[in-house]
């Protein structure tokens, strides 16, 4: 039996409206959410026991159960028992690039393994019976399946695929040594901003609609850079900006480049600025890089790119 190797692309939002909370805890949500070429690559190696190892090489990432990796590979050996029991188990290596708990989707491993073991025990699963397995596991787990630019809705789970726009770039900077919790973010913002519940199917239908026909989505089809800089929007910024002084300073710093806009990603701590060509996002990287030479404070340059899950 073949090994395979697929690159798992990180996220970033463009737009994160949380419109009430729901009754399962989780928080109703807006997003678009475009995907970019800082990827985690991701081995899946054949063995002739039925066991599940994950390797990784990252300090921050754990190489047990609690490795939602490993829980992907444990939900797809209890649903397909009978492929599992003939095909064996297996190891994932997971070759970390993306930075841990940092808004930019880290969990995109997880649907690597669903994807990679549909694969290797030749299951032939189809894309949205990968993306119902994915949503089990989390949130962002679908998007990082279908990959490209999406609308989500629902728990984040809910995708609607936009135009590709894989013509802009990110500067995108995280301090090492800064991770923000997501429940926290979410549950501050409910107590702060009294996010009331949504029971009601209809409003929730009308602000789906809305995020459908609003100017980001036109923005978006028009592919155009300028308008999208300005319309980027992540309600989460209420709550960790002001928790997070140094993830402020750095969004100020990035914005006074000139950039087409910069934004925090998901519950962040990741700032990414967004620019039109790859000698800007060059200058960007280099200007914030000399107006705050901490150490600690980490920069990519990446591209958007219009790819899920893909074999290597
Ligand atoms: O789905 P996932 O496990 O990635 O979500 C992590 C946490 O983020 C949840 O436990 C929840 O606290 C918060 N969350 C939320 N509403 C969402 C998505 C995530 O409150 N729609």
């Amino acid at each position: 039996m073949r090994s395979y190797s697929l690159i798992a692309c990180a996220k970033i939002n463009l737009y994160l409206e949380i419109i009430g909370a729901r009754p399962d805890g989780y928080h109703e949500l807006a997003m678009v959410l475009q995907s970019i070429d800082l990827a985690d690559q991701i081995d899946l190696r054949p063995l002739s026991t039925d066991t599940i190892r994950v390797r990784c090489d990252h300090p921050q990432v754990p190489q047990d159960k609690s490795n939602l990796a490993t829980r992907a590979a444990e939900l797809m050996a209890a649903q397909f028992s009978k492929a599992f029991a003939q095909y064996g188990g297996v190891e994932i290596t997971i070759h970390k690039r993306i930075p841990v708990a940092a808004g930019l989707a880290g969990s995109t491993d997880a649907a690597a393994v669903l994807v990679g073991l549909n694969l290797l025990w030749q299951l032939g699963l189809t894309q949205s019976e990968l993306e119902e397995l994915a949503a089990q596991l989390g949130s962002d787990v679908p998007f990082c399946i279908v990959g490209g630019t999406a609308i989500a809705t629902g728990r984040g789970d809910q995708l609607s695929t936009l135009p590709s726009l894989d013509h802009l770039y990110v500067v995108l900077g995280k301090y090492r040594s800064l991770t923000v919790s997501t429940p926290w973010a979410y549950q501050t913002y409910r107590q702060q901003f009294g996010s009331s519940d949504v029971a009601d199917k209809q409003s929730l239908k009308q602000r789906a609609y809305a995020v459908h026909s609003g100017p980001m989505v036109s923005a978006i089809s028009h592919k155009d850079g300028v308008q999208i800089g300005q319309l980027l929007h992540n309600d989460l910024e209420r709550v960790v900006l002001p928790a997070y002084p140094q993830v402020l300073q750095l969004r100020s710093a990035i914005n006074s480049t000139g950039v087409l806009g910069a934004m925090m990603s998901g519950s962040g701590p990741t700032v990414f600025a967004l620019c039109e060509t790859h000698e800007q996002a060059q200058h960007v990287k280099r200007t914030v890089r000399a107006a705050i030479p901490d150490p600690d404070l980490d920069l990519w340059l990446a591209r958007f790119c219009s790819t899920g899950i893909r074999v290597f």
